[in-house]
């Protein structure tokens, strides 16, 4: 009998179609990381999304550089003295096992628990180079997050938020709500997440959508504003690592999309231009 259940079941399917362009970017020879997990973290059900989605793009080259871009910031905000790093909506992100990672330094991730659940049962047998804390919660629940961010908060003197893949799911209220309980902790200094442009959104709407909206994830938030967003509550961004330009750099695209990397590109709003980086926030009390 013909299954009628989604591809993508849920937003945690999500984490599974992303682990595949890091098993794909790792078995490169010139690969920009290389994460030995990934593929046995994707599975099957990782291989199939990704194969629906490249036959709607098969521009792939954003999210290898993608998480290059946020293993460059991590790695920096380490050697910088950065004693603990929170990922929120970790999914099957496998740094605190493949990166370079002093062994003192804490790292916590966080999802919801079925991915949690899945992601250990593969890594059970894998050690992790730093202090691992795994913390199954729906972020959604505000006041267990805010409990949570303060207990993480309390003892770190210099932690960096990591969302990767979670803003752009998150209405503009809930976007605003979860940057203003991240401002509340005093320990939490730095942010790394990734924001896309209107423009951007809207063209991987009109490729991604229906399968996202079946699994009841749609692609809600792509500021106006870019990386100065969150400034009302208190995050400055530091710099914006544009995709395109790191492409560029990193001989990923083909000649029409360089040509376009050439373009100058303003600190702020990118408007309907597509656009996408990695962007660095910081902290600062009034
Ligand atoms: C696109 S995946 C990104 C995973 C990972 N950060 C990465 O880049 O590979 C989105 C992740 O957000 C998590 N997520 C979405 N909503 C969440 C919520 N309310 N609470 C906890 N995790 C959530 C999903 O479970 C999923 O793992």
């Amino acid at each position: 009998m013909p299954s009628t259940e989604p591809l993508i079941r849920n937003i945690s399917d999500t984490a599974r179609w992303v682990a595949v362009y890091r098993a794909r970017e790792t078995e490169r020879p010139d690969a920009l990381f290389r994460d030995p997990y990934a593929r046995r973290l994707a599975g099957k059900r990782g291989e199939e999304i990704a194969a629906a989605m490249d036959a709607r793009s098969r521009a792939d080259w954003p999210f290898p550089i993608r998480t290059y871009l946020f293993d460059s910031l991590i790695a920096e905000h380490v050697r910088g003295g950065g004693d603990r790093v929170v990922n929120l909506a970790a999914g099957l992100d496998a740094r605190p096992y493949r990166m370079d990672l002093p062994p003192s330094l804490e790292w916590i991730e966080v999802d919801l628990p079925e991915i949690l659940d899945y992601k250990e049962g593969i890594l059970a047998a894998e050690r992790p180079r730093c202090a691992l804390r795994r913390v199954r919660l729906d972020l959604a629940n505000r006041e267990a997050r805010r409990d949570l961010f303060a207990d993480l908060g309390r003892d770190a003197r210099n932690a960096l938020i990591v969302t990767e893949g979670l803003i752009i799911y998150l209405t503009r209220e809930q976007a605003s709500a979860l940057a203003e309980d991240l401002a509340a902790p005093p320990g939490f200094k730095r942010w790394v997440l990734d924001l896309a442009s209107p423009g951007l959104r809207k063209m991987l709407v009109r490729q991604f959508g229906t399968l996202l909206d079946e699994a009841r994830a749609p692609l809600r938030f792509s500021p106006d504003e870019g990386p100065a967003v969150f400034e009302p509550q208190g995050w400055h961004p530091v710099e914006a690592r544009s995709y395109v330009k790191w492409a560029a750099r990193k001989g990923r695209l083909n000649p029409v999309m360089r040509l376009l990397a050439l373009l100058p590109e303003s600190k702020g709003r990118q408007g309907s231009r597509p656009w996408a980086a990695a962007c660095l926030l910081e902290r600062r009390v009034p």
